[in-house]
């Protein structure tokens, strides 16, 4: 556990395979708070798996469960870390709530590092469900995304380093802003 008490909730963004739920469980703990995997809340709400939702419903019914999950989230304000997923900032006004209601991070790791991370990926409906391969797919994806990801309050450029380094990085950057 660190000295730093966090003031605001922390919301990490960034595509599949950047690592958010790893250094977001590990960021909670040091930071002595609760963790939530929006992944989690939605399937556990639905009591389906997300892949299965993907399957049986579609994209459009997983994302608006997605918004109503995360809109919650924030608008209970509880601090704490959650760890959203990849397609969670699906517009402009999802990005603008969070990042009044807490800390917006962007983990970006470099393209070859997401690759090898996601290369089976099996449970990953947005890539799987394409006649592209994994890497086109990422580049169409991360084209498409990162617009909004870099609106986030702190990006960090992750790539060689371990969840816990990750995490200890994250809390160097909340020290200043979240003084
Ligand atoms: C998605 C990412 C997944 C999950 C769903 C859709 C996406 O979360 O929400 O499969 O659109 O990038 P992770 O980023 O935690 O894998």
């Amino acid at each position: 556990m660190t000295e730093f008490i966090l003031k605001k909730p922390v919301y990490l963004c960034g595509m599949m395979g950047s690592g958010k739920s790893a250094a977001g469980r590990i960021l909670a703990r040091k930071l002595d708070t609760d963790f939530t995997d929006l992944d989690d809340v939605i399937e556990e709400k639905l009591e389906m798996p997300v892949k299965q939702i993907f399957k049986e419903k579609g994209e459009a019914f997983f994302r608006r469960a997605e918004w109503g999950a995360l809109r919650k989230i924030t608008l209970i304000n509880k601090i704490q870390v959650v760890s959203l997923g990849g397609g969670s900032l699906q517009n402009q006004q999802v990005t603008d709530q969070l990042k009044i209601s807490g800390w917006l991070i962007f983990l970006n790791p470099p393209q070859s590092v997401l690759l090898e991370r996601l290369q089976s990926a099996e449970n990953r409906p947005m890539l799987t469900h394409s006649e592209k391969n994994i890497d086109q797919r990422i580049s169409e994806l991360l084209e498409k995304r990162m617009p909004l990801y870099k609106q986030a309050h702190i990006t960090l450029n992750t790539g060689g380093e371990t969840p816990g380094e990750t995490a200890e990085k994250i809390i160097e950057k909340l020290k200043i802003y979240d003084s």
